[in-house]
C-alpha cells in the first residue's frame, strides 16, 4: 500500500477521488455511488459492455458531462483533494489539468504545428518562436517528429489514424496535464499503431496518471495498475488488475473477463 502522501512532495498519493458520485441524465441514473481513488502516477483501465455507463464516468472527471442536458450529478469528485464542482474552479484550467483523448483522433482544422500548440497558446504557456519548440519537443515525445517534421504547415487530416492519434496525444500533452482520460483512445487503429500507441501510454506514468476506458482486455491487462468493471450502470468490482483478471471476486466479473459476454 502507498502511504496517504506522496513522500517527494507532500502531495496527496490520490491525484484524483470521487466519493459517493451519482450520475444520472433525466430521470435515469447511470452510476451510482462511486467511491474511487485514483492514485498518482498508475493507469487504471474502466471495463466493460456498452452502454454500463464508462464513458459517461471517465467524462465527469473533467466536468465534460456539465452541460449535457439533462445531466445530473450528486456527491463529488476531487483533483488534488478539492473538488471539481467547488465555486471559482476555472473549467479550462480544469481541463488543462486533466486532458482527454477521444476514441476518434480529433485534430483542428489547422496545420500540424498549430495543432500541437493549440492549447499552449490558448494558456499563454508559450509564443512566438518557443511555440515551434514545444511543438518539435512534443512531437518527438510521441514519436511523430521524423514523420511530419517536413510538413508542419500541412494539414493533419492526410495523416493516418494512427498518427492522427498521436497528433492528438501531442497536442494534449503540451499544456502539461496531471491526468489524462482516455475513451478507447485505440478502438479505431490498426493493430500495429494499436501497439505503437499503447506503448506510448506506458511511458507517460508515473509523470501522469492514466484513466482508460479500453474494450481490448488484453490491453487493460497489459496497461494498467488497477481495473474498474462496470456492469448496467453499476461499478461491479474493482481492484489490483491481477487480481480482477485472475481472482475476480464477482460471478459477473469473471464472466466478462473470461469473455462469456460483452
Ligand atoms: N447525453 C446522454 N443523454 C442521455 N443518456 C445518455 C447520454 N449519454 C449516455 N447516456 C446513457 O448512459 C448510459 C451509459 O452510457 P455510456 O456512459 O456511454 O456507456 P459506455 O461508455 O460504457 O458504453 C447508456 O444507457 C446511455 O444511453
Ligand atoms: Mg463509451
Amino acid at each position: 500500500m502507498l502511504d496517504a502522501l506522496d513522500p517527494d512532495r507532500g502531495r496527496p498519493a490520490n491525484v484524483m477521488e470521487t466519493l459517493n458520485l451519482c450520475l444520472s441524465f433525466g430521470s435515469k441514473p447511470i452510476l451510482s455511488s462511486i467511491d474511487m481513488q485514483f492514485t498518482r502516477g498508475t493507469v487504471t483501465a474502466l471495463i466493460g459492455p456498452t452502454g454500463s455507463g464508462k464513458s459517461t464516468f471517465l467524462r465527469s472527471l473533467n466536468r465534460m458531462n456539465d452541460k449535457v442536458s439533462g445531466f445530473r450529478r450528486e456527491g463529488d469528485a476531487t483533483l488534488e483533494g478539492r473538488s471539481i464542482w467547488a465555486p471559482g474552479i476555472d473549467l479550462l484550467d480544469l481541463r488543462r489539468r486533466v486532458g482527454m483523448l477521444f476514441q476518434r483522433p480529433n485534430p483542428f482544422p489547422m496545420s500540424i504545428r498549430d495543432n500541437v500548440v493549440a492549447g499552449v497558446r490558448a494558456h499563454r504557456i508559450a509564443k512566438g518562436k518557443q511555440l515551434d519548440v514545444v511543438a518539435e519537443q512534443r512531437l518527438r515525445e510521441v514519436g511523430l517528429w521524423d514523420a511530419v517534421k517536413d510538413r508542419l504547415n500541412d494539414s493533419p487530416f492526410r495523416l493516418s489514424g494512427g498518427q492522427q492519434q498521436l497528433l492528438c496525444l501531442a497536442r494534449a500533452l503540451a499544456v502539461g496535464p496531471d491526468v489524462l482520460l482516455l475513451d478507447e483512445p485505440t478502438s479505431s487503429l490498426d493493430p500495429i499503431s494499436t501497439e505503437y500507441v499503447e506503448a506510448m501510454l506506458a511511458e507517460l506514468v508515473p509523470a501522469l496518471t492514466l484513466i482508460v476506458v479500453t474494450h481490448n482486455l488484453g490491453q487493460a491487462r497489459r496497461v494498467s495498475h488497477q481495473t474498474m468493471f462496470f456492469y448496467e450502470g453499476r461499478l461491479v468490482e474493482r481492484g489490483p488488475t491481477d487480481d480482477l483478471f485472475e481472482r475476480p471476486k464477482e460471478a459477473q466479473t469473471e464472466r466478462y473477463v473470461t469473455g462469456r459476454f460483452g
